[in-house]
């Protein structure tokens, strides 16, 4: 399938989860077979050379996990708070409004392991960035972040640029 077809399997739903907010929902993508495959291949492509893959809870698990198992690579969940039994580093990051956080066991990552993001969407790169800070503190190399859609107008690929993160995208949206 080529990238313009798998764009076409994204539903954007006005006004999610607030007015003004095109939401792009990747449940119709993943609900075709053979969009969520070439997805999966095409992100594949995009971080070879990597020695695992992390993604982040809760859709970057979707396809961070599919890559991961399609290169037979070790998979590093990077979760939302207070999911993790032990064992835990986090990150804090700040939102537009208020402050999030990410976090992970340090030992499911090796040192110096060389280590690509995956996730769904790429906005203002604040998730990624904090991601990226998160593996490093844990002893990983990171220098590469595979997204399906990048909103470029939010500048997350900037963000990303300036920790020596490269980004691509399969599919960006830009305007309205
Ligand atoms: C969404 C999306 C990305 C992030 C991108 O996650 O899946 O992870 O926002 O935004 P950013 O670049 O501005 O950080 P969210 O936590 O909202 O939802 P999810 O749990 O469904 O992944
Ligand atoms: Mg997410």
């Amino acid at each position: 399938m080529t990238p313009a077809e798998l764009k076409a399997l994204v539903r954007t739903i006005p006004d999610f989860p607030k007015a003004g907010i095109q939401f792009r929902d990747i449940t119709t993508l993943i609900g075709h077979g053979p969009g969520f495959a070439a997805t999966i291949e095409w992100l594949a492509r995009e971080i070879s050379g990597a020695e695992a893959i992390a993604g982040m809870e809760a859709r970057g698990f979707i396809f961070g996990a599919a890559v991961a198992a399609r290169l037979e690579l070790p998979f590093i969940p990077i979760r939302k708070p207070g999911k993790l039994p032990c064992c835990v580093i986090g990150v804090d990051y700040e939102l537009e409004y208020g402050v999030d956080r990410l976090e992970m066991d340090p030992q499911s990552i090796a040192q110096g392991q060389a280590v690509a993001i995956v996730d769904d969407l790429l906005a203002t790169g604040g998730t990624a960035a904090a991601a990226t800070e998160l593996l490093r503190n844990a002893g990983g190399l990171v220098t590469r972040a595979a997204f399906v859609i990048d909103l470029p107008e939010l500048g997350g690929r900037e963000k990303l640029a300036e920790r020596s993160v490269d980004v691509s995208a399969l599919m960006n949206f830009a305007g309205a």
